[in-house]
């Protein structure tokens, strides 16, 4: 699947961020998008963020305005230039989410937005138990993601959008409990909301002792 608008999308930086924003008018325009998954959470200067698959700093740029200790980890060499050179106030790490370069129990937060669907389900199971490892107790794992629209009305825009971008895995997304998976690893799930029309999803899920 996907057609090559996706191979596009990550060579023409401003082709990405086209697509991004228009994507992002079905919840209010970008500048909205970005702080869906942040909403509830208490971040200071020193709050110690990871963000998990920065991509080019797309929603890095956003945390660290609230932050001074932003880390963005991806596994594109391309992306995190791109990242450095867009958001240099963050630090920035070559890794696979499946196996971080971090101690246990680092950070007070990790985000992703829109990358979990990119993973094969194997993947994306070890990358929540990775996750839970470098977050300290009482530490948010914070994410925005796909989820299969309760509003069939937004069917069509999120299957044509699949069809054009995205691989297999993002169907795949689509029919996994991303809750569940969350709550077998150890979260506590304090929050699961839907956006355009059951589309979009945001987990928050806690460590807990
Ligand atoms: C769709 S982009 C999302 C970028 C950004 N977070 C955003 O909100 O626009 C997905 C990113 O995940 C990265 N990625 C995919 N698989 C990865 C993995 N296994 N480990 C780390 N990064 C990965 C890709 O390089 C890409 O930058």
């Amino acid at each position: 699947m996907a057609t090559i608008l996706r191979d596009l999308s990550y060579r023409y930086q401003w082709f990405y961020d086209s697509i991004s924003r228009l994507a992002a008018l079905s919840v209010g325009g970008e500048a909205h998008f970005r702080q869906l998954a942040l909403q509830g959470l208490t971040i200071h200067s020193d709050t110690k963020i990871l963000d998990l698959c920065c991509g080019s700093g797309q929603a890095t740029q956003f945390l660290v305005k609230s932050s001074q200790n932003v880390t963005g980890l991806d596994a594109s060499p391309l992306s995190l230039k791109r990242a450095r050179e867009h958001v240099p106030s963050a630090s920035y790490v070559e890794a696979f989410a499946e196996e971080m370069p971090f101690a246990d129990n680092q950070f007070d937060i990790v985000h992703t937005s829109v990358a979990l669907h990119e993973m094969k389900p194997q993947q994306l199971r070890k990358i929540i138990q990775e996750v839970h490892r470098v977050l300290k107790l009482g530490g948010v794992f914070t994410l925005v993601d796909f989820h299969t629209p309760s509003n069939p009305i937004f069917w069509p825009g999120l299957s044509l959008f699949l069809l054009l971008f995205e691989t297999e895995t993002a169907w795949e997304l689509l029919k996994t409990d991303l809750v569940g998976l969350l709550v077998e690893t150890g979260f506590e799930v304090n929050k699961h909301i839907l956006y355009a029309g059951g589309s979009l999803q945001v987990i928050q899920g806690r460590v807990d002792g």
